[in-house]
């Protein structure tokens, strides 16, 4: 994908996101982010648009975006947020931050738009503690598989180029398990939930959890 055209992207994002938020995703955001505690890393954050949502018991967040002008409003947005937050630029697919280090790594409508879904998964792998968790809200393919092919056409002839890298046909859930995830929850929704299909409508939100141990940060984060 074209440098270019996620630049471009970059810059009308943050406006298609607000009318979004006020349509009901932004109360999805609140639900699935009000448990989390503990050192918490998010990856592809954008404006920032996740971090009024943090809770307290976050007791650090640290939040990497490779597009340097979502990253600027991150920074905007960071300061005046509630909970301690630092953010660097970087790829999912190569994360800069030390191993088994967070309790819970967050990503929220990402995993459709890195280059490589299966390293990125690795590294967010990587980066959690055992028994930590990811926590995702994420547009995935369709189940119908002649919709699912009609998705990846889409997805090669339009929609990635258009939507600065974003996949309309990705089995993100398969993705997650492949990577060594165990699925807790991680429930399908629709959004936009219309009487018609689109393709970016089927929507997987939720937790997996890396195998190991688990302490009690996670219980908190966990037991909701
Ligand atoms: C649709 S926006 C979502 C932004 C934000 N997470 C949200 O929920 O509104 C996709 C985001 O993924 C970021 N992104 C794209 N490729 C990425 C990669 N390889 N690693 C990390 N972030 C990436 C984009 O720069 C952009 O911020």
């Amino acid at each position: 994908m074209a440098r270019r055209q996620r630049r471009l992207f970059a810059r009308w994002y943050p406006g298609v996101a607000a009318s979004l938020e006020e349509r009901g995703l932004g109360e999805w955001r609140r639900s699935l982010l009000s448990g989390l505690a503990g050192r918490v890393l998010e990856v592809g954050c954008g404006h920032g648009v996740n971090f009024p949502h943090y809770p307290d018991a976050v007791t650090e967040l640290v939040a990497v975006e490779p597009e340097a002008h979502l990253r600027d409003l991150a920074r905007e947005q960071a300061a005046s947020s509630r909970v301690a937050v630092t953010v660097l630029d970087g790829q999912a697919e190569a994360l800069p931050v030390e191993s088994g280090s967070f309790d819970a790594v967050v990503s929220t409508l990402v995993l459709c738009s890195v280059e490589d879904q299966d390293r990125a998964l690795a590294e967010i792998h990587r980066v959690l503690r055992p028994g930590g968790r990811l926590w995702c809200l994420e547009h995935v393919a369709s189940a119908n598989r002649p919709i699912r092919w009609a998705e990846h056409v889409f997805d090669a002839v339009f929609w990635s180029h258009a939507f600065g890298g974003c996949h309309t046909g990705r089995d993100t859930g398969a993705a997650i398990e492949r990577a060594g995830f165990r699925l807790e929850g991680l429930e399908a929704r629709r959004y936009p939930d219309l009487p018609f299909p689109l393709a970016v409508s089927p929507h997987l939100i939720g937790a997996a959890r890396k195998p190991g141990a688990s302490g009690p940060v996670e219980d908190s984060a966990g037991n909701r």
